[in-house]
C-alpha cells in the first residue's frame, strides 16, 4: 500500500520508515528508528528528489507509482548518493529507463564506484549556482562537501523556497505518520535523536557544516520548508533549528553543566562518581548527567558530551591502562573532533593507579582547544571518607568552571 504525505501544493513525501533496522551504518543503535525521506515533485516534468535504503524500495516505489498515476518519472535529482538513499537508484532507472538524472560530478564517480549502472541512462551532472527548471519550478544546487559526505549538494526551490537538504537538518526516528516538526514535539521527544544523529554522523565536518550555514544564511528569508533526508520536515521555527546546527557545527555546548561517565569495575569508581554527582545537584547545579560507559553506546556519550560545556571521566586502571570502553569514548570524541570542553578526572587503581595520567596525556595532546581542572580526585579501591575534602574541592572547581555560585 502506498504511504505518502503531501508537504507543499505539488511536492509530496515518497520515503519510507524503518523500524527493521538495528544499527544504522551498521554502529549506531537506532530504538526509535529512521526514515528515508524522498520527495517526488509533480510539475510539468515529473521529479524525485533522492531514493531510499534498498530495503525500503519497495515502498519507494508504490509511492512514486500511485503519484505518478500513469505519467512517466522525467527527472531523477541525486543530492547524496550514500547507499541508505541511494540504493535504489538503479531500480528507478529500470521501472523509467527514460529518466534523466541530475548529479554532481562526484556523486556519479561514487555510483560507479558502488557498481550503480547509470552510463546507459541521460545523466545531468550540475554544479554550484546551476539552476534546472521543470515547469513552473525552477531549482538552484549549492554545493554541501563532506555534509556528510564529499559528494553532497542540497537544492533549493527557488519558486517555493523549499530546501532540500541532505543529510543537513536530518535526525535518527522513523516519522510514523507525522512528517512535520510542528506535528511533533520536537524538544521533547527528537532532539536527543537529532543531536545523536548530527554528532555521530556529521560532528568530524563541523567547518564544512559552517561553511553551509553561511550560504544558507545569504537565503534564510526565503527558505519556507526544509526537507531532510531522515527525519522531520520543518516548516515553521527554523531558528531553533538551525541555532542547534550552530553550537554543534562550532563545537559550543547547549548546556552549562556537567556530563559524568565513568568506568567502574565493581562499583567503586561507580560511588565516587554518584557522590560527585550528589554533591553538585545539592550545591544547585542540576543540569549533571550520568552515564555508565560500559552500559551506554558510545553514539550517546559522543551526544553527550557534544551537549555539556564539561565532562567528568571517572576511570578505573585496567592492564596499567584506562579502561578500555573509557578509551574508546576518548578516541571518538577525537575523531568527531569535539574541541573547547573542560575536563575533570577521577582515577581509581587499587596498586598502581595511572587512569587519571594516562586521560590527561590522551587529552592534552591528542583533543583541541581541551582544559583539564587541575582538582583530580584519586582513590584507592574504593573512595574513603577521608577523600570527603578531596570530593568537595573537585566539586566546587566544577561549580566555578562552569559558572555555578554554590548555594
Ligand atoms: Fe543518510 Fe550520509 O546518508
Amino acid at each position: 500500500m502506498y504511504c505518502v504525505r503531501n508537504v507543499t501544493e505539488d511536492l509530496y513525501w515518497v520515503g519510507a520508515n524503518d523500524h527493521r533496522l538495528h544499527l544504522f551504518e551498521n554502529i549506531h543503535p537506532i530504538p526509535r528508528g529512521v526514515s528515508y525521506n524522498a520527495y517526488l515533485l509533480l510539475d510539468e516534468s515529473t521529479v524525485l528528489f533522492d531514493t531510499v535504503d534498498w530495503s525500503a524500495c519497495r515502498q519507494l516505489l508504490e509511492n512514486v507509482e500511485h503519484l505518478l498515476d500513469g505519467r512517466p518519472l522525467d527527472y531523477l535529482l541525486i543530492n547524496h548518493m550514500e547507499p541508505d538513499h541511494g540504493a535504489s537508484i538503479e531500480e528507478i532507472l529500470l521501472r523509467w529507463p527514460k529518466v534523466k538524472v541530475i548529479s554532481t560530478e562526484k556523486a556519479f564517480m561514487l555510483m560507479r564506484q558502488f557498481g550503480f549502472r547509470i552510463d546507459d541512462h541521460e545523466l545531468i551532472e550540475v554544479k554550484e549556482g546551476d539552476t534546472q527548471c521543470f515547469g513552473k519550478h525552477t531549482v538552484t544546487f549549492v554545493a554541501a562537501p563532506m555534509v556528510h559526505w564529499p559528494e553532497a549538494m542540497v537544492t533549493f526551490d527557488l519558486t517555493n523556497g523549499v530546501l532540500f537538504s541532505a543529510d543537513a537538518f536530518g535526525s535518527f526516528g522513523a516519522l510514523d505518520g507525522k512528517l512535520f516538526n510542528d506535528e511533533v514535539d520536537f524538544d521533547r521527544d527528537w532532539l536527543d535523536d537529532a543531536r545523536r544523529y548530527f554528532t555521530n554522523i556529521v560532528g568530524k565536518y563541523g567547518p564544512h557544516v559552517q561553511l553551509l550555514l553561511k550560504k544558507a544564511g545569504g537565503i534564510l528569508d526565503k527558505i519556507r520548508v526544509v526537507c531532510p533526508l531522515h527525519g522531520p520536515v520543518w516548516r515553521s521555527n527554523l531558528a531553533y533549528l538551525i541555532d542547534k546546527y550552530d553550537h554543534w557545527s562550532r563545537y559550543a555546548p547547549e548546556e552549562q553543566g556537567v556530563l559524568i561517565a565513568y568506568a567502574s569495575m565493581y562499583g567503586n569508581t561507580e560511588d565516587a562518581a554518584q557522590a560527585l554527582a550528589a554533591r553538585l545537584c545539592d550545591k544547585g547545579l542540576t543540569k549533571v548527567a550520568l552515564y555508565d560507559v560500559s552500559n551506554t553506546h558510545v553514539s550517546t556519550l559522543i551526544s553527550e558530551a557534544f551537549k555539556y560545556s564539561h565532562i567528568v571521566l571517572a576511570s578505573v586502571t585496567y592492564n596499567l591502562g584506562i579502561y578500555p570502553v573509557m578509551h574508546n569514548f576518548l578516541i571518538d570524541m577525537k575523531a568527531l573532533n569535539l574541541q573547547n570542553r573542560t575536563f575533570a578526572l577521577i582515577e581509581n587503581g587499587s596498586w598502581a593507579c595511572k587512569s587519571g595520567d594516562l586521560m590527561q596525556k590522551f587529552i592534552d595532546e591528542e583533543m583541541k582547544n581541551m582544559t583539564v581542572l587541575n582538582e583530580r580526585l584519586s582513590m584507592a579501591s574504593s573512595l574513603h571518607a577521608d577523600k570527603a575534602v578531596e570530593l568537595e574541592t573537585l566539586a566546587n572547581a566544577l561549580l566555578e568552571s562552569v559558572g555555578h555560585t554554590a548555594e
